[in-house]
């Protein structure tokens, strides 16, 4: 059986990497990578630090409003999906790359897998929303991650078509963690274990208003530990744009992570304060307390159990939210085994194999 795994962002990359181990021996398994994201810290560390095998096809297609680049990998799917004659295409996440690899699969009557399926903020404001509903109800098969993804898939009328198999970010998780406790990482330079925070915004809601973001850069520097900020491009462009300088007070700036670097930073650090949808349960897992600055989020498990606080209306709650006290331990595994990329390649196997 032949799987044509589409990817194109950063999130998707981590995800490819448990995929693509699981596959080796069970189905022939290509990739095609859209170029969504094209920078060297964006992209290629993840492929080399992560043992992803290099892309079969690379469309670079580059940034763009959402129709145009969303437009422009719709075309060249289209193309390597009638090249490469799949028997499935898998698509990972809500990306603008997964939306397009949906509809080209769907219109080639190419049946379609979406890995992370089921998950819902009910934010219509945020594109990863519209990927996620359009994507899910193009599918033909839903590979969830969580309980409660399942349960929207069923209210949206998609159970049959649904499958719980945990998180492969669970997968990849574990695995750098423990390939961290065999070798000594260094931490951030001028950073203390447990003494500084790690923090990451990049979504539109939080960068493209200048006083929204001024706003969260203040309560940032305000903080009573160094905050390694990880810049995403978009957040360093668009802090230029609004002359908002992102270099202040508590804040230490610096580029993005790769993932094993990231993943040791924020093990060792007091807390993480972000708007990723990863990181929040990266943050989990690892057992570091996260503060989310959205109104709401698809991991809902992370905030039930007490571990991650949403702050978005009143950002003056920022810091002193940062700054609470460490939550009651937990030992709930609302994300998986560690072992839901096998059971992804076999209910692909079950689904579409000959
Ligand atoms: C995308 C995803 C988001 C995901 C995030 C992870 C969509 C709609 N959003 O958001 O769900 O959480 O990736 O990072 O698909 N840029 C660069 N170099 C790059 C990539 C981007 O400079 O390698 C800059 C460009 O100015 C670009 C901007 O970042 O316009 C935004 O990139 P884009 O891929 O459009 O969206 P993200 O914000 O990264």
């Amino acid at each position: 059986m032949r799987i044509l795994s589409v990817v194109g962002a950063r999130p998707q990359f981590i995800k490819l990497a448990p995929i693509a181990t699981a596959m080796r021996g069970r189905a022939e398994h290509l990739i095609a990578h859209t170029g969504q994201h094209y920078d060297e810290l964006m992209s290629d560390v993840f492929f080399q630090d992560l043992g992803i095998p290099a892309p079969d096809f690379n469309l670079g297609v580059g940034s763009g409003k959402h129709g145009a680049q969303t437009g422009a990998m719709l075309a060249g799917l289209e193309e390597i999906i009638e090249s490469s004659a799949p028997d499935c295409v898998l698509v990972y996440g809500d990306t603008n790359s997964t939306l397009a690899a949906a509809i080209a699969a769907t219109k080639l009557h190419v049946p379609v897998a979406h890995l992370e399926a089921g998950l819902r903020s009910f934010n219509r404001r945020m594109p990863e929303e519209h990927n996620r509903v359009l994507t899910d109800h193009s599918a033909d098969l839903l590979l969830a991650p969580t309980q409660v993804a399942m349960e929207h898939l069923a209210n949206e009328g998609l159970a049959s078509r649904s499958v719980l198999v945990g998180d492969v970010m669970t997968d990849v998780l574990y695995k750098v963690r423990d390939s961290l406790r065999d070798s000594v990482a260094d931490l951030p330079p001028g950073m203390i274990r447990g003494d500084y925070y790690v923090a990451t915004i990049h979504r539109p809601d939080n960068t493209d208003s200048p006083a929204r973001l001024e706003a969260i850069i203040e309560e940032l520097a305000s903080l009573d530990k160094p905050v390694l900020l990880l810049a995403h491009p978009r957040l360093r462009g668009l802090a230029e744009a609004h002359g908002i300088n992102l270099s202040r007070g508590s804040i230490v700036l610096s580029p993005p992570l790769a993932y094993p670097q990231l993943i040791n930073a924020a093990q060792n650090s007091a807390g993480v304060v972000t708007d990723s949808g990863g990181l929040q349960k990266e943050a989990f897992l690892l057992r570091v307390p996260c503060t989310t600055i959205r109104p709401e989020t698809e991991w809902v498990e992370t905030v039930a159990l007490g571990w991650n606080a949403l702050v978005s209306d009143d950002l003056t709650r920022l810091a002193s939210t940062v700054q609470r006290p460490a939550p009651a331990a937990t030992d709930a595994t609302p994300y998986g085994d560690g072992q839901a990329a096998g059971r992804t390649v076999t209910a692909l196997l079950d689904t579409f194999g000959a």
